[in-house]
Formats: C-alpha cells, structure tokens, sequence
C-alpha cells in the first residue's frame, strides 16, 4: 500500500513515532535510574565528532558508553577516536564492529548514499537505530529502510534537529493555535551563500549518487520543516533546476584548493591548511581514500544544482512554493504562510554582511489588522540555533517533550525525503511526480 493509503498519518505517527521512539532510544529504565546504552557511530566526519561524539562522550557519559567507531578511512577513524576523547576499538568494517562491540545503539553519519545499508543492516540485528538526515537519497533505499524497521521492531529516529530551535518550535506553535486561520499557501525560500552554498560541491554532496543533490541533502531539512509545521504530507512535485555558478560552468578549475594556479583570482579559493582540525581529520588523511575537503568547486564531474525551484502540493490542500540557491550574497532564509486570517512571516538572517537588528524575525499580520512582532524563547546557545543541544537531551536523557517536539521517526524522514526525490525526478523527466507513486509501504 502507498503511503497515503490503508492507513492515515494520524494513525502511523501514533503506532511508529512519538514516545515510544524516543523512550526505546534512550534506554530503558532500571529502578528508576536510566540504563548505560552501549553506543556505536559509523561515518566518523565533522558531524560524527562533533554533534554525536564529543558532546556524548562529554556530557552523557553516565547514560551512553562508547563500545565503537566505524569508518572506511582507517586513519580518520583514528583521528575521530583521538577528537571524541575516547578509548573504545575503531573498524574499518562494519560487520567486524556489530560482532565484536555488540553495540545497543547505533548513530549513522556516513555520506547520505550509504545510511540506508547501516539503518537496514543494524535493525537486521535487532539494534535501535538514529541517523542523521537524509535518511535515504532515493526511493529504493526509502521502501528498504520502512521495510526493515517493519520486519525487525525497532526503533529509527531522524536527527531533523531544525525542529528543535526555538523559533521553529514558535512557528509551529502559532500554526498549531490557528494564529492565521486555516492555511492556505506557503512561500519558502532559502538562502545558501558562497561560503555556505560553495561547501558542498567541494565535497562528496556535488554527486548525485552520495548525496542525492541538494534538493535531498539539505532541503530534506526544509522539507520536514513543512511537513511539520503543516501537520501534513507533501503529495506532488513540480520543479526546475541548474547548475549556474559551479562545475562546467566555472572558468578555470584545478582538481584541489591546495596547489591550484588558479588561487589568486579565484574568488572561491578556501585554504584547508588555515584549520588546523579539518586538516587533521581530512587532509591528512587523504592517502587512505582520495577524499579530498577543499576539492574544487568547478570540476566537470558535479551534476547536482545550484539553482532550485519548486511547487509542492500538500495533503490538506495547501500548496508550496519553494527556492533554494547555492551562491547568495546572503545565508538565511525566508518563509511567509498565508492563511484565511492573515500571514505569518519569518526572516532569518544567518549571515549577511550587515548586522541586521534581530537575528530572526517572526511576525503575524492579521487581516484587517495590525502586525505584531513574535519573540521566540528558548536558548539558541550551540548548533543549529539551539536545536543541536535540545535533540541530544530528548535522545539520551529522555527529557519530556509535549506530542507535537517528540523525535522525529523514520515517516518523517521519508516523507522529506521524497519531496527531494519527487523534485529531482520532476526535472529529469520535465513532469509533475506523485510521492504517493515513488514508494509502497508493505
Ligand atoms: N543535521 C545537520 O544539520 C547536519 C549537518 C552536517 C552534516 N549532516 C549529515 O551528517 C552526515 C555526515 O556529514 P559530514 O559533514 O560529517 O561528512 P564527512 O564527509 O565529513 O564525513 C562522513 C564520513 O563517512 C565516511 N564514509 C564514507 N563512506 C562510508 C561508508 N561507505 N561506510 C562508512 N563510512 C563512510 C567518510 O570517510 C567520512 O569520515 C551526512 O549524512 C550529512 O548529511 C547533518
């Protein structure tokens, strides 16, 4: 049966989603105290060490022990050991990892491409599982992951952790108290600037086939916002996109930053060397797989976009348009929500080369009415606005969360990503896609 069908949202959240995730995930509990998970990460990159390793071996080592870190790059495994601060063995190899650390608990941050053989093989073994978005890059790898975690019982959690800043938590809560009456439309478009945007096509994210482009790497992101904040799910897809900035349309390109001739004119140049981490964690480590971090952003090889538009139409009638662009002057974004009362409308500024008077700006402006400016509460201290912190404590210390911030479950990483998946297939095949046709639920 298709995800629309034979069974409705309401029903699907309530059976897979909320508590039970977050209570299975974080352990059970033994006479009150909180259970020690035995803890394991594969993929150990700048995400691995620092929003799932440091911070647990720092400040949640009471209920998380590290039994393992897995990594095809044995010398970064290495490196990521030293960074987290821990003694646990390091693989190279996942499934010597699961037989010899015998992990309870497994964290995947491993290029997009390859969470879904990780999330599939961990619940074949009967093991909860987190992963960072995107869950999956196609629709394959989507009906593979539903279809394990069915099979096995367990629990997968999506880390979206822009659900838990304040000001989106404040937005969802205004939508929730029908601010604006019912909604009608939406407007989202986001803002990647060129040292932002121009990261991810020196890296793996400039393939399709390891990051399922843009519209699945980082707009899954944008797109479990709305699915959230709409309390509803995304049903076809019509889109456009380009590559105008990057790859074969640069002028010049060398294969890295470090040695270009092209260095001082290109206004793109970044040195790696400068960053004394990343050097460690990358560059020096380059020998045992040829990635290279400050790849440049002009090879021939990239075949993402940088230039994305889309219209998405929703379950309960609302439609969606979407942009997100790779070279802005600015990093941020903006999303304004039409409703039968008035508009809510929310600009954030990530960075920008003027100090703007409010990082975030909410207002509700009611029809026939005035506007009235909306102050988010709630701590933005660490990642992501606050929303990197507030995601650690909901999954290690079972911290209670009221039914609409508990963890976000493996529907909800589907359904972002399909929106990606629907919108890079509306472009290849110049048509609308149905997201109901892309994946069966079994
Ligand atoms: N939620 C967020 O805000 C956020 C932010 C950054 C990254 N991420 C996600 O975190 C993940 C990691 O991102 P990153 O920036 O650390 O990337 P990275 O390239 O720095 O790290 C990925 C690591 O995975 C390893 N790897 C590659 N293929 C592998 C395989 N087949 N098996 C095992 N390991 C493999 C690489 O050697 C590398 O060490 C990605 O999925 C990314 O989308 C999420």
């Amino acid at each position: 049966m298709s995800l629309s069908e034979g069974v409705s949202r309401r029903e699907f959240v309530a059976t897979v989603g909320g508590a039970a995730v977050g209570a299975a995930v974080a352990g059970s509990t033994v006479a009150g105290a909180q259970a020690k998970r035995r803890y394991a990460i594969v993929g150990t990159g700048v995400r691995g060490i620092g929003m799932w390793g440091r911070p647990i071996a720092q400040e949640y080592a009471d209920v998380a022990e590290f039994v393992g870190l897995c990594d095809i790059n044995p010398l970064r495994v290495e490196v990521a050991k030293k960074q987290i601060g821990v003694s646990c063995p390091t693989f190279t190899n996942f499934d010597e990892m699961m037989d010899k650390a015998k992990p309870d608990l497994l964290m995947v941050t491993t290029v997009d491409g390859y969470h879904s053989e990780y999330i599939v093989k961990a619940m074949g073994r009967g093991i909860d599982v987190m992963t960072e978005k995107p869950m999956v890059i196609d629709e394959k790898q989507c009906s593979a992951v539903l279809d394990a975690e069915k099979k096995s019982g367990r629990n997968l959690v999506v880390t979206f952790n822009y659900r838990y800043s304040p000001k989106h938590r404040t937005v969802k809560e205004l939508l929730m108290k029908g601010t604006i009456g019912k909604v009608s439309s939406v407007d989202f478009s986001w803002y990647l600037d060129t040292r932002h945007g121009a990261d991810y096509f020196r890296r793996w994210h400039r393939l399709r086939g390891k990051s399922g482009s843009l519209w699945v790497h980082k707009a899954t992101h944008h797109f479990d916002l709305v699915n959230w904040w709409l309390d509803a799910d995304p049903v076809q897809v019509s889109a456009f996109g380009s590559l105008q900035q990057y790859g074969k349309s640069g002028p010049f390109r060398h294969t890295t930053c470090r040695g270009c001739p092209h260095q001082a004119k290109c206004p793109y140049y970044w040195d790696i060397t400068k960053d004394k981490n990343l050097t460690e964690l990358y560059s020096n480590c380059e020998s045992a797989d040829g990635y290279s971090r400050d790849g440049c952003v002009f090879k021939e090889d990239i075949d993402i976009f940088d230039t994305m538009n889309a219209i998405v139409r929703y379950s309960n009638g609302v439609n969606m348009s979407y942009s997100v662009n790779a070279f802005m002057p600015i990093e941020g974004y903006r999303v304004a929500f039409n409703g039968t009362l008035g508009r809510i409308e929310v600009r954030d500024h990530e960075r920008q080369s003027w100090k703007p008077e409010d990082a975030t700006e909410i207002h509700v402006i009611k029809n026939f009415g005035q506007r009235e400016k909306i102050s988010p509460t709630g701590s933005t201290e660490g990642g992501h606005g606050g929303g990197d912190t507030r995601l650690r404590d909901l999954i290690f210390r079972k911290a209670d969360a009221p039914a609409h911030m508990r963890l976000p479950n493996s529907r909800a990483g589907a359904m972002s990503c399909l929106t990606g998946i629907a919108a890079r297939k509306s472009i290849d095949e110049n048509r609308p896609i149905r997201i109901p046709d892309l994946v069966k639920l079994t």
